[in-house]
């Protein structure tokens, strides 16, 4: 994994273009670029990297309103083309960056916001219910967290220990994972948990006794067993693109989690904790930093 020069990008009809000032690195690109997903995600070499942006709009697609040349915005490009972690990205969605973000939280938003709002949409999680989020310290974890929190749920939230403090923060109960997770949640959750939104993979038995309902369970992570737990495995396509073999089997990209997560922000009920920030060129550390699968928050890129 390099930095190389290529030709750049342009905005196409509905896209815009932005010159980068910072990137987020998409976790699951580590199981791209290891070889662990060849099987469901090919990808044709040379493949560029990145899916979210912030930075400073310098081109305008055809049909695009509402946003200008000189503009600050953060969002996404599309999943199949990537390219984010450049100097210049192409966005398919974006919404104006929060006077509150820095452009390093900018920059590692979309995904998250985007990833979670899918998740609890499909969850419908509201007021009232109480959701178990699985690997809640992680780069989407945080973001669940703080939306499921605004929509008015009651949150449990699983990291390790020297994490508690930092799940109170965002406004989730903690509680480790591993070995006998049923038994803490319910000495947590006095009447029961309605749904479970696991970010981490490899615990879906336990999380499925949790709420006794495999179809209250939507896994993020890389989990090849959901289906035989008949447990949904959520990714996400252009809503015109999911019953297409490209989309095959996934949920429409819940691109208005973007304009929901600024009103938060200007609430100031949503940040973007950043676990940490590297220069573009020192990609491969970051890489190495996000499988440790430690990461405090979203792993981010300055340009
Ligand atoms: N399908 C999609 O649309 C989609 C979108 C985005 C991401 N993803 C996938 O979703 C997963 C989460 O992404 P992410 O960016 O949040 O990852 P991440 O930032 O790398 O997650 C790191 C967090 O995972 C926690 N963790 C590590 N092992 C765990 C375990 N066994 N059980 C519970 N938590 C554990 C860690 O907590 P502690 O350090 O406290 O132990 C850490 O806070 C990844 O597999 C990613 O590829 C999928």
């Amino acid at each position: 994994m390099h930095v190389a020069e290529v030709e750049e990008p342009h905005a196409g009809p509905g896209e815009i273009r932005i010159t980068v000032r910072a990137s987020g690195l998409s976790t699951g690109e580590t199981l791209i670029r290891s070889g662990a997903l060849r099987d469901v995600v090919p990808v044709t070499l040379p493949h560029r990297t990145g899916m979210e942006a912030a930075g400073v709009v310098d081109e305008v697609g055809d049909g695009v309103t509402g946003v200008g040349v000189g503009d600050e915005v953060f969002g996404m490009t599309d999943p199949s083309a990537r390219g984010a972690n450049a100097d210049y990205a192409v966005l398919v969605a974006w919404a104006p960056r929060p006077a509150a973000w820095s452009w390093e939280e900018a920059g590692g938003a979309a995904g998250g916001v985007e990833t979670a709002t899918r998740v609890l949409d499909r969850l419908a999680v509201g007021a009232g219910h109480t959701v178990l989020v699985q690997g809640a310290a992680g780069g989407v974890g945080t973001i669940a967290v703080q939306l499921a929190v605004a929509r008015g749920a009651a949150v449990i939230g699983t990291a390790s220990e020297h994490n508690h403090d930092f799940l109170r923060s965002l406004g989730a109960v903690p509680t480790t994972y591993g070995p006998g997770l049923a038994g803490r949640v319910r000495g947590l959750a006095a009447n029961g948990v309605d749904a479970v939104f696991d970010c981490a993979g490899g615990a879906l038995p336990d999380l499925i006794e949790i709420v006794g309902d495999a179809a209250r369970v939507v896994t993020i992570a890389a989990d090849l067993t959901a289906a035989a737990h008949g447990v949904h495995l959520s990714h996400g396509a252009p809503a015109d693109r999911t019953g297409t073999a490209l989309g095959a089997g996934a949920d429409p990209l819940a691109v208005h989690g973007l304009a929901t997560a600024v009103t938060l922000a200007d609430a100031g009920r949503l940040r973007v904790p950043v676990a940490a920030a590297f220069p573009l060129d020192e990609i491969a550390a970051a890489h190495e930093l996000s499988e440790t699968r430690h990461a405090r928050g979203k792993i981010v890129l300055v340009h």
